[in-house]
């Protein structure tokens, strides 16, 4: 039998929710795929699952008491746990959630986690009304901010009796969480990404600007699941109400051509450029120093001329560098994406249909087609912005490896 997580350690910390047994299959999958679990238990979830549960599926013992118990005597488990390659949170209640939002430590769990400082993921699992609630959600995004992948909970009967968003997701969806984190982690340590996202910003005059509605989801995610894997990444950012990713150089800038100056800057340091952003075709002639007034005219004519190329420029001074290239398009979507890639020297290509509703610009998730130099073509189905991250990151290493 197969053991790809051999020698990989991870803390599974399980908080007092009804979802705790599912924390039993996950460990039990966890150690059938060869991994050592340590496994960190809130007073309230042994009100649902007992430490010698976990202590025979794993044959490690469970760290439930700060005072007193074997556990808090020997420290020798608890060091071995902050030194785990992985945590993972599951279920995480809407009060453990709070307290490591918060930086409490007044319970092993939370206590484990502050001194953690592997990549964790938290897998929360409450009842809907809590799942909705304004400070869960602010907690999970400051959570999000620092860095921690949330797995968030699926849609189905809850056991509070009622139907709705809230259930912890199921161990092989976890397991498989897991086992992307702990195989990818580091994989990309060595390289420099540069990554562009969000829309550009041309301005007409002091208060006015044209714009797209690029909300910079697909690059931000990008940005973070590469320096989650280990590069060193920069992001080269148009305006967004996104937060910056935790630990990526963040540069802003508005219009195409600043965006183009701080690319062709970057470029020669950089193994990888990924161009997310959503660069303006057309840029106002002139920009007028006073706000444009109404003056009672029938029509108004606004003269555009064409931004600066990037993609063009990039392919005219790269060296060796893979460059991928974004495209939003609503019709002929492969053989229009095939045809940019060509005309702009890309290695890869991801083409979006922009006319299908609920997915692209401003959605978490988005389903599109992957086209790389030899016309490979990859459909995707419909993923979360982070999956298609991991997706085209795992693509771009494949082409660095074959060089
Ligand atoms: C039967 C029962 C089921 C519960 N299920 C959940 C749950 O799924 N998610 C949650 O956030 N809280 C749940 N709670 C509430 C938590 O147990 C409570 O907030 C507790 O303080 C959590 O403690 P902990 O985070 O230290 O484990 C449940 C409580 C009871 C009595």
């Amino acid at each position: 039998m197969s053991h790809p997580l051999a020698e990989k350690k991870v803390v599974l910390g399980v908080s007092g929710g009804i979802a705790a047994y599912k924390a039993v299959e996950l460990s039990r999958l966890l150690v059938k795929e060869g991994a050592q679990v340590y496994v960190v238990m809130t007073e309230n979830a042994k009100q649902f699952i007992t430490p010698l549960t976990f202590e025979a599926l794993t044959g490690h013992p469970v760290y439930h008491e700060i005072f007193g118990g074997e556990a808090s005597a020997s420290m020798e488990h608890i060091r071995a746990a902050e030194n785990a390659d992985l945590m993972i949170v599951a279920p995480a209640t809407a009060n453990s959630i709070g307290k490591m939002a918060h930086g409490l430590a007044d319970d092993p769990l939370s206590t484990l986690f502050s001194a953690f400082a592997g990549p964790v993921l938290i897998a929360p699992a409450m009842n809907d009304k809590m799942w909705s609630n304004a400070a869960v959600q602010e907690n999970l995004r400051t959570l999000k901010k620092r860095g921690v992948e949330i797995i968030d909970p699926e849609a189905g009967d809850l056991a509070c009796g009622t139907v709705g968003l809230g259930r912890l997701a199921e161990p092989e969806r976890l397991l498989t969480v897991v086992r992307k984190g702990l195989l990818r982690q580091s994989d990309l340590s060595g390289l420099r990404i540069l990554v562009t996202a969000g829309p550009t910003r041309e301005p007409l005059d002091p208060v006015r600007f044209i714009t797209n509605r690029s909300s910079g989801k697909m690059g931000y995610a990008l940005a973070r699941q590469a320096r989650s894997r280990g590069a060193e990444v920069t992001l080269i950012s148009g305006p967004t109400h996104l937060d910056p990713p935790f630990g990526v150089t963040l540069l802003n800038c508005q219009r195409t051509g600043e965006m183009a100056q701080l690319v062709l800057d970057h470029l020669p340091r950089c193994d990888v450029l990924i161009m997310t952003a959503a660069v303006g075709d057309f840029a106002p002639e002139s920009v007028q120093k006073e706000k444009i007034k109404k003056n009672g005219e029938k029509s108004f004519m606004l003269k555009l001329h064409p931004t600066q190329d990037i993609l063009k420029e990039v392919a005219q001074q790269k060296s060796n560098q893979v460059i991928v290239g974004f495209a939003a398009e609503s019709e002929n979507i492969v053989q229009s994406a095939t045809e940019k890639l060509q005309r702009k020297q890309l290695d890869l290509i991801v083409a979006n249909d922009i006319s299908a509703p609920g997915i692209g610009f401003q959605s978490d998730n988005n389903q599109v087609v992957l086209i790389d130099r030899n016309a490979q073509v990859e459909s995707l189905p419909l993923l979360s912005k982070t999956e298609i991250a991991d997706i085209l990151l795992d693509r771009i290493l494949g082409q660095l490896n074959e060089r």
